[in-house]
């Protein structure tokens, strides 16, 4: 049965860029509870640590120092199917490919610098919540 969690960040470029209330609109306006939200910035041991997955890659440099480049909001959202209804709202990873309405296809500037993250699996989005929110943080 399909989780009702998933985890999100809205991206540095997308908060610098003052998109943090519009896209938060968007995940409400699209049926998302927020059960849990910091506004925060990640250390590099921090963020190489919550991108493990992507150690190795060529990208991996440019992430981490870009989600260490500014402040981020971190969020759990709620609702049925989370992680697949909300990889629906933010659209594909690359930019050039997301769908019209899509919050990357509006505020995304580049596949690193892509606005977002949405968690990819209901196990993923445990480890990522647990990974920022201890449970007396969530409403
Ligand atoms: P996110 O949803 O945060 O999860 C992993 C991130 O790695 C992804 O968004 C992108 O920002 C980044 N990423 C994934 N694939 C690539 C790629 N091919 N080139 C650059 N960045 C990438």
């Amino acid at each position: 049965m399909a989780g009702n969690l998933t985890f999100t960040m809205i991206k540095p470029t997308a908060v610098k860029n003052n998109h943090t209330g519009d896209i938060l609109k968007m995940i409400n306006d699209a049926g998302f509870k927020i059960i849990a939200m910091k506004y925060t910035r990640l250390a590099p041991e921090r963020a190489e640590l919550f991108y493990a997955v992507h150690k190795g890659k060529p990208f991996f440099e440019r992430l981490v120092s870009f989600m260490c480049s500014g402040p981020i909001v971190a969020a759990i959202l709620e609702k049925e199917n989370a992680v697949e209804d909300f990889r629906k709202l933010i659209g594909s990873t690359n930019p050039e490919k997301a769908e019209e309405g899509t919050v990357r296809k509006r505020y995304a500037t580049s596949m690193t610098e892509n606005a977002v993250h949405g968690s990819d699996s209901d196990e993923n989005a445990n480890i990522e919540a647990d990974f920022f929110f201890s449970k007396l943080e969530r409403y």
